[in-house]
């Protein structure tokens, strides 16, 4: 078998990534079907999860190399003719698609990576000794979630060109018994000679660029609602509207500019990040006697938390469904020894309500204030994960951040 592409058929090569990239790609989407369908009500469950999405990334991240090799390859390749190029709309309608499965056979592994690499945390690795994360690519729970959204709409679009290409070449051999699939699949001496046809550069520009297009469409699709502006401007609103009886003497009430919510938990000994991306908080401060109060709601389904966000808002943990919010009432109380404020009141989560502290660092300039902080809670306070009474899953301690900048209204 020759290794190279001529006008009748393709070459080993060719025919050899063709078959991989196709095989892989199939096992790709059943894999990530598979693991997003299974249930994550136990800890054998969840490790299952963890175990199909690893095989899933490791599977895609093979696709992404293998494709990025085969495109390279078929640069430097002989394009078999069209055998029936008098058939204008059907070669083109299987052109477009063939751009579609070039441009989607990059694009769903690389935006699986990209959500992987976003990922605050991150549970089921990638099955291979290298990084698991790209590079330049911030952990940001936004980001992560604007990639899945690609990711999930896409591998339809991809799921979609293949049943028309496989459709296509279906045709091909029961109807038209013209030997298409033996310019691919069967022995290259069977495939028949193309006819002679004029090329014609601006149909293949053509085909490019609705291949283009199908994918700028997917990204349109897939693009988030615009701005639920996670904290900011919904706190602002909130700070603005709390009526002035609320606060106490001399506070004023300060709207949130940007900030991040976030939790880290112990999963398997390893310790896991994630986000809350909507959260509102109400803050009110007066810099002169360094008091105030602080009100946050937070909505637990907008928590993304590596791979396992949705058995983590599940109902063996925060249930969202049951108690979608959260909140944090609070006074905050000025700096006591090693100068940190001190956030103390009532913490409700799942349902259940505790004392808590939060301590945190303050810096003021001028009308914009800095703020962070760390506490921890013990999950069992809260009734969250019963089911893992001990910390081989998922530890007790949980810790809760934030990082805000606020400007005085
Ligand atoms: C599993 C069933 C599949 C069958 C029966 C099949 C069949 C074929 C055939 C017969 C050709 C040659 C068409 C021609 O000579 O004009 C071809 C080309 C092609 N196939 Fe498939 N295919 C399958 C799956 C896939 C998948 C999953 C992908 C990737 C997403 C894919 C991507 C391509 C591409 C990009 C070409 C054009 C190759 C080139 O011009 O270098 N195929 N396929
Ligand atoms: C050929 C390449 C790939 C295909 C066709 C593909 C396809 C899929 C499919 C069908 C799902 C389930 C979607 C759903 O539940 O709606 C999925 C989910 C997922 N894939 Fe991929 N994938 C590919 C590569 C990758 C790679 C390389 C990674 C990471 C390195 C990755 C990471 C993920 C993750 C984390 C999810 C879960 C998404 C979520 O929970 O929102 N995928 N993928």
């Amino acid at each position: 078998m020759k290794a190279s592409n001529d006008a009748r058929a393709y070459g080993g090569v060719a025919r050899f990534f063709h078959w991989t990239v196709a095989l892989l790609i199939l096992a790709a989407i059943g894999l990530g079907l598979y693991g997003a369908n299974l249930p994550s009500g136990s800890q054998d469950q969840l490790q299952a999860i963890f175990a199909t999405f690893s095989v899933h990334k490791t599977v895609g991240v093979a696709v992404l190399f293998l494709a990025v090799l085969r495109i390279l390859w078929t640069l430097t390749q002989t394009k078999p003719k069209p055998l029936h190029p008098h058939r204008r709309a059907e070669t083109f309608l299987a052109e477009i698609v063939h751009w579609g499965m070039w441009i989607g056979m990059v694009i769903m592994p690389l935006t699986g990576w990209l959500l992987h690499s976003a990922a605050p945390g991150g549970f089921s690795r990638i099955l291979w000794p290298f990084g698991q994360r790209l590079p330049i690519v911030p952990e940001d729970a936004h980001l992560a979630e604007r990639f899945a959204a690609f990711h999930e709409t896409g591998w339809w679009v991809l799921a979609g060109l293949i049943v028309l290409h496989v459709a296509g070449a279906i045709k091909h051999t029961v109807i038209d018994r013209d030997g298409t699939l033996n310019r691919m699949a069967g022995p290259a001496h069977k495939a028949p000679e193309p006819p002679h046809a004029e090329h014609r550069t601006i149909m293949h520009v053509l085909a490019a660029v609705a291949g283009l297009a199908i994918w700028g469409a997917t990204a349109l699709l897939a693009a988030p609602e615009p701005a639920p502006a996670a904290q900011a401007p919904a706190a602002s609103q909130q700070t603005a509207a709390a009526p002035a009886d609320a606060a106490p003497a001399q506070a004023a009430g300060w709207a949130v500019q940007q900030g991040t919510l976030g939790i880290e938990v112990v999963q398997g000994g390893n310790p896991v990040q994630g986000q809350f991306a909507n959260w509102t908080a109400q803050i009110d401060y007066d810099p002169a006697t360094q008091a105030g109060k602080v009100n946050v709601d937070i909505d637990i389904a907008s928590l993304a938390l590596g791979s396992v966000s949705s058995s983590a808002t599940g109902p063996d943990f925060l249930n969202a469904p049951a108690h979608p919010k959260a909140s944090f009432v609070a006074d905050i109380l000025p700096p006591a020894q090693g100068g940190q404020h001190i956030a103390k009141g009532q913490l409700t989560i799942a349902g259940k309500t505790v004392d808590a502290e939060l301590p945190f660092d303050l810096t003021l300039n001028g009308d914009d204030a800095t703020a962070k902080g760390v506490m921890q809670v013990d999950r069992r306070d809260f009734g969250i994960g019963a089911g893992y009474a001990d910390e081989s899953t998922v530890g007790f301690t949980v810790a809760i951040s934030f990082d805000l900048t606020a400007r005085k209204q």
